[in-house]
């Protein structure tokens, strides 16, 4: 493995205070600046203080492409880069998602690209603002360590294809510390930040190809269509100049994916797509992302292609055999992850952990389901453990919330529509306020819900669904995709 050192052209430190100024007051950061930011807090001698400022700094004044390649080149390089055999060079991809409520596509969606041949050396993340995170989720299974060495990595990549595993002082732990010290001084929603955080971990990982689920909507970081294009079109740039063949797909967040959120509750609904069930919204996200990278690493002729794979390896066990072995592989007691893995539902409930109480609440009127908001839900459930507000502080991964309406669906007064499940502190009257206040009725006769898929941006422009995954579309020239 490689152990990068501290690059040329150092000369003498520039001093922290005077880059938080420069920063803040609106001038561009040069590379050895940068550099030299990135490393201080790797080496821990950036004050938490001056770490804060420079983040707000970064968040008020934002960053130029340069700055931002550079960022990210730098926080990839703070820790070890990983390296493979040269024959998985092709066949090493990842997913990341920028951050949605009730996302739990990760954990099919590895052990699926698993299923399919690739490799997958997933760095994740841990819950930030009112969204969770891949590693807190599997941190609800008992057991399970998400703390991996390169070569621990790379003996999972052999024996299973997959592993998700978190930044630590020796992969990217530049990341490790912003990531945290971002979820508690309000710059999470910073476009260079977010853009360096994901990207980093990628370009630490080696992969080739990468496809990255860029969130809009009331529950995402960026609320419009419009904001969030420009995240988007960032880490298409930056990817594709780290040498990644990366695609970003823009994806609805106004309702929760899925019908569950909440930690324990979505290790179960991802096992549930794992064996060909589950929620359709979640099952079509899975397959087009993972239809992409089949495309993006030439493992497909064409999305649509690479999707039917992807949701043959759900229909017929592969891929929750794969999520079963990497439980394991990652520290799960083997009877643990085969009840996780082949048990009933009630089984699995067995291993994870009910919540002491389960409440239901009841529509205040007749109506059509229009929508389910997710950003109340997540804020709520987050009051009530799901969630931090300290840096880290334990979280209750049992907490969470089942949907028991889908959008379209016509309701009756009284009739329940969310379940939540808590321990302590109880359900508040404010938060029930809050929860009713998500399920948004109209009058109007059943409508079609809108797919979550709204537009997929390749280096060289955007497309639709329809465009890639048709017959004729984008159908087998993957040239148009310049991947380096
Ligand atoms: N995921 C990350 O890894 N970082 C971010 O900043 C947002 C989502």
């Amino acid at each position: 493995m490689e152990q990068p050192g501290p690059g040329p052209g150092l000369g003498s430190a520039p001093s922290l205070p005077a880059l938080i100024r420069k920063k803040r007051d609106g001038e561009r950061l040069q590379d050895t600046e940068i550099r030299h930011l990135v490393q201080a807090v790797a080496r821990g001698t950036l004050q938490e203080g001056q770490m804060g400022a420079m983040l707000m700094a970064i968040r008020l004044r934002g960053m130029d492409l340069e700055e931002t390649l550079t960022l990210t080149r730098e926080m990839a390089a703070s820790g070890r880069v990983l390296e493979w055999p040269e024959d998985w060079q092709r066949l090493l991809v990842d997913k990341h998602s920028t951050g949605g409520v009730g996302d739990k596509v990760s954990l099919a969606l590895a052990p699926a690209l698993a299923a399919c041949g690739c490799k997958v050396p997933m760095i994740s993340g841990r819950g930030l603002g009112h969204t969770a995170g891949t590693l807190d989720k599997l941190e609800a299974v008992p057991g399970f360590s998400i703390s991996q060495s390169p070569e621990q990595m790379r003996s999972l990549l052999e024996q299973v294809g997959c592993c998700i595993v978190g930044q630590s002082e020796e992969l990217v732990p530049a990341d490790k510390v912003l990531y945290s010290l971002r979820d508690v001084t309000a710059t999470v929603d910073s476009l260079p930040l977010i853009t360096a955080s994901i990207l980093s971990k990628k370009a630490a990982e080696k992969v080739s190809a990468l496809v990255l689920d860029v969130k809009f909507g009331s529950a995402a970081l960026y609320t419009s269509l419009e904001r969030a294009r420009p995240l988007a079109q960032s880490l298409v740039s930056v990817g594709s100049r780290l040498g990644i063949c990366t695609v970003a797909v823009l994806t609805r967040m106004d309702g929760p994916l899925g019908q569950r959120v909440g930690h324990s509750l979505e290790v179960l609904e991802a096992l549930q797509c794992l064996e060909g069930r589950g929620p359709a919204d979640l099952r079509q996200l899975v397959t087009t992302l993972g239809g992409c990278l089949l495309w993006q690493c030439g493992q497909a002729s064409s999305v649509g292609q690479g999707a039917t794979r992807i949701a043959a390896t759900l229909d017929d066990g592969s891929a929750r055999g794969r999520f079963q072995a990497m439980l394991q592989a990652q520290g799960v007691e083997a009877d643990l992850a085969r009840a996780l893995g082949t048990g009933t539902e009630e089984q699995r409930f067995q291993v994870l952990g009910r919540a002491g109480a389960q409440e239901e609440l009841l529509a205040a009127q007749d109506g059509t389901v229009q929508q389910v908001e997710a950003l109340p839900i997540a804020r709520v459930l987050h009051e009530l453990g799901a969630g931090r507000t300290q840096q880290g502080q334990p979280i209750n991964h049992r907490v969470g919330a089942e949907l028991l309406v889908a959008v379209g669906q016509r309701l009756v007064k009284g009739s329940p529509w969310i379940r939540i499940h808590y321990d302590t502190p109880e359900l508040s009257d404010p938060q029930r306020h809050a929860l009713q206040g998500a399920l948004v009725l109209a009058s109007s006769e059943p409508f079609a819900p809108s797919g979550k898929v709204a537009e997929i941006l390749l280096p060289q422009g955007s497309r639709s669904l329809e465009e890639l995954m048709g017959e004729q579309g984008l159908g087998s020239s993957r040239a148009q995709l310049s991947c380096t």
